[in-house]
């Protein structure tokens, strides 16, 4: 689908909001889900006593639309999204949103928008922001009856300030996740205890944190935004296993890429936080991140400096980048059913 492109300033683009022209809206009620509409309305008129704002139901998830090389759009994996969205909602007693639909919805609103979605080679992308909410009066601590759901776009550069340069986080004396809490579903209430976690780590003057399992605090976890993938020195790429860390699907198409497309050793297992001083490379990943490489890690002020260092990514991480962002952008053949 090609058309022209609004004027922004697209290679220039943080990552935040800027209003697109059109969004979906589904509403359910009495049991049911409406069909949903595409509306330029980008109000949320909500009664004061609505579920999401007394006791914080809601869930999301986040995808990304691309053009390619030729001028078509694109989108990576959305069912998958759609899966994750469909379990967390099972998770937090909300009804979750047919998959095949929220695949449809998600098209269209990205269609709706085409316009907004950033030119090839510009570095940017458009953000997809599929998010559901408990909408009617809930007084007693129960399920909301009825909710709303909702996709807005907005056109993205990079997660972090500085693009590719190497980050340096810390290790968080707070937790993200419970034992057999929320950790692995994708809840706004995950996020909303975290902010004091990464407003302190800012002041501090670092990136983001390292949060470990909540049980032992000797594990390595994720960092809220993103999943950690580190590489031995031997160039074997493992990330951490754990039942409370959000399932990434760019961690999942990366193990993907590394075993079945780069040849690499995968290992998906537990990782202490012991043994982090150890590999050679480590880097963020997620759908707003990409892959962004950690140069430094901060334990209570013992330094863990990866070997590939603070200027650059790391061979191994660099190669991950390059064929994830080459499938993505349509540089290189994508495996079966990962390109919409
Ligand atoms: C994403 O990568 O899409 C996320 O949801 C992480 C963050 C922006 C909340």
């Amino acid at each position: 689908m090609k058309m022209e492109k609004k004027n922004l300033d697209w290679a220039n683009l943080g990552f935040g909001y800027v209003k697109t022209d059109k969004r979906f809206v589904a509403n359910y009620k009495d049991g049911a889900w409406d069909d949903g509409v595409i509306t330029d309305d980008d109000k949320v008129v909500l009664n004061e006593c609505a579920g999401v704002l007394q006791y914080a139901q809601t869930c999301f998830e986040g995808l990304k639309a691309y053009t390619t090389e030729d001028g078509h759009i694109v989108m990576f994996r959305p069912d998958l999204n759609a899966q994750r969205m469909h379990d967390s909602c099972e998770r937090l007693e909300m009804p979750p949103f047919p998959v095949d639909k929220f695949v449809q919805a998600v098209t269209d609103t990205v269609k709706a928008n085409a316009a907004w979605v950033p030119p090839f080679g510009s570095g940017a992308t458009l953000y997809i922001r599929p998010y559901m909410f408990g909408s009617n009066p809930v007084i007693g601590v129960k399920p909301a009856d009825e909710y709303q759901f909702r996709i807005l776009t907005t056109p993205v550069g990079p997660y972090f300030k500085g693009g590719a340069k190497p980050l340096t986080i810390k290790v968080s004396d707070f937790d993200r996740a419970a034992p057999h809490g929320t950790g692995h579903i994708k809840a706004g209430l995950n996020y909303a205890m975290s902010l004091h976690a990464i407003v302190t780590a800012h002041k501090e003057g670092y990136a983001e944190n390292m949060y470990l399992d909540p049980a032992t605090r000797t594990k390595v976890e994720e960092t809220g935004g993103a999943n950690f993938l580190f590489v031995t020195k031997d160039g074997t790429v493992v990330t951490p296993k754990s039942n409370s860390i959000l399932p990434s699907i760019t961690r999942r198409s990366l193990v993907y890429v590394a075993k079945e497309i780069l040849g690499l050793k995968v290992e998906e297992r537990e990782v202490t936080l012991e043994e982090v001083k150890d590999f050679a490379e480590c880097g963020l990943c997620g759908t707003a991140a990409v892959i962004s490489p950690v140069g430094k890690i901060v334990d209570h002020g013992k330094e863990i400096c990866m070997p590939s260092g603070m200027e650059k990514m790391g061979p191994t991480i660099q190669k991950l980048y390059d064929t994830l962002t080459g499938i993505q952008m349509g540089k290189l053949e994508a495996p079966k059913g990962w390109i919409y």
